[in-house]
């Protein structure tokens, strides 16, 4: 459901007794490239989407943390920040709680809180609508309890909550986008030094669209692949006798051949030839501009697809249909396994692209996708 402000302050109201002190909003992401390269201390370009999760929100005198949804069914949700630990928290409570959660372990002065969330962000599409969530409660907590952090910081704060209450063991990537995004410009972060760049991604002026395809098959990184690739990765790191597989450059895969499984060796050339395209995408981008980097997403997309195998048929047909249809390029986004691809796209193909990804779908008998472009926006902030 999606709400508008008042609506959203009126339901408040209905289901805590008052009025919040405020909005805050949070948008969801999608990756241009660099796709499991945050946890390997690597290279990653996101974008905030012109799609937000919104929370109105009030503190309370004790330390209780009540917080409810437009997406599931009313229930109020209530936890105690006082004695919870790591993991306490189950369902998707665990993001916002675990935010104050995290604040708190950080030394913040932080008490309860009432949270009323309502995401525009579509939930298991692969587009952070988890990361919005908690973006936007750091956000207002941030606030409320004039805790003072900084976007960067806040984003280490929000990647706590997920590893550590939710138990997903998730990179900086989702949270950055959501809080440091700008319209406009892709995030490019370096997920070592922390650092981040601005840099402009003009689509629409050139004539361009980002699509999203959202393929309907869920993922869930708390368990099963995504863990298992992060572990892969630092199998790799140990025996290549780097800190992180950031250390290692395409000069190394020929050494890491020898030494590495043929499974292991496979993951380990994606995230490092994945971070070389991360970093050519930003030249590009710099140089020429969006049409420029659409060879680098296909690429991206095989790496993903061959050497990480984290894509699936519906993912793969997504890519290949849209591109069939004159897409200039598309990968899948995110964790993979299910979740979103995205189709760089000229705005006089949308319709085209669409069409022909719809008819791929039907005919191979695939769950119907939802497909919409997308638009760089500004990150997390007050919203009334
Ligand atoms: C998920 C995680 C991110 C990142 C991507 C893969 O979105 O939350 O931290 O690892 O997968 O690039």
């Amino acid at each position: 459901m999606t709400l508008t402000p008042e609506m959203l302050t009126e339901e408040f109201h209905r289901r805590f007794g008052q009025r919040p002190e405020g909005i805050w909003a949070a948008p969801g992401r999608v990756n241009v490239i660099g796709e499991h390269t945050d946890y390997n201390d690597g290279f990653v370009l996101p974008f905030a989407i012109d799609r937000a999760t919104l929370v109105a929100a009030s503190v309370r005198e004790d330390s209780t943390v009540r917080v409810s949804s437009t997406f599931s069914d009313g229930d109020v949700v209530v936890a105690e920040l006082d004695g919870l630990a790591a993991g306490d928290v189950e369902g998707w409570a665990a993001y916002p709680v675990g935010v104050l959660w995290a604040l708190r372990e950080a030394g913040h002065p932080v008490r309860g809180m009432d949270l009323l969330i309502d995401s525009q962000v579509p939930v298991g599409a692969g587009l952070s609508s988890s990361a919005a969530i908690e973006c936007a409660v750091a956000v207002a907590a941030n606030e409320l309890f004039a805790v003072g952090l900084a976007g960067p910081d806040l984003a280490l704060i929000g990647q706590r909550a997920e590893n550590e209450m939710v138990g997903a063991p998730t990179g900086l990537m989702d949270q950055s986008a959501s809080l440091l995004g700008k319209k406009g410009h892709a995030v490019f972060l370096d997920c070592r030094s922390r650092e981040t760049e601005l840099v402009p991604l003009p689509l629409q002026d050139e004539g361009l669209a980002l699509l999203v395809i959202d393929t309907r098959v869920s993922h869930a990184h708390a368990t099963g692949g995504y863990a298992a690739r992060r572990r892969a990765c630092e199998v790799g790191a140990d025996v290549m006798g780097v800190p992180a597989l950031r250390d290692l450059s395409e000069a190394d895969l020929e050494e890491a051949s020898g030494l590495l499984d043929d499974e292991t060796f496979r993951r380990v050339r994606h995230v490092v030839t994945e971070n070389t395209r991360v970093q050519e995408a930003v030249e590009l981008l710099r140089a020429e501009g969006p049409r420029a980097i659409a060879p680098l997403l296909d690429s991206s997309h095989v790496s993903m697809r061959d050497d990480f195998e984290i894509s699936c048929p519906e993912l793969d047909l997504a890519v290949d249909s849209s591109r069939g249809a004159g897409a200039l390029g598309a990968r899948m986004t995110g964790g993979g396994f299910g979740g979103s691809a995205i189709a760089l796209t000229q705005i006089e193909d949308i319709e085209r692209v669409g069409a022909a990804v719809l008819e791929a779908f039907a005919e191979a008998g695939f769950t119907e996708p939802v497909i919409f472009a997308v638009s760089p926006a500004d990150g997390a902030a007050r919203f009334s």
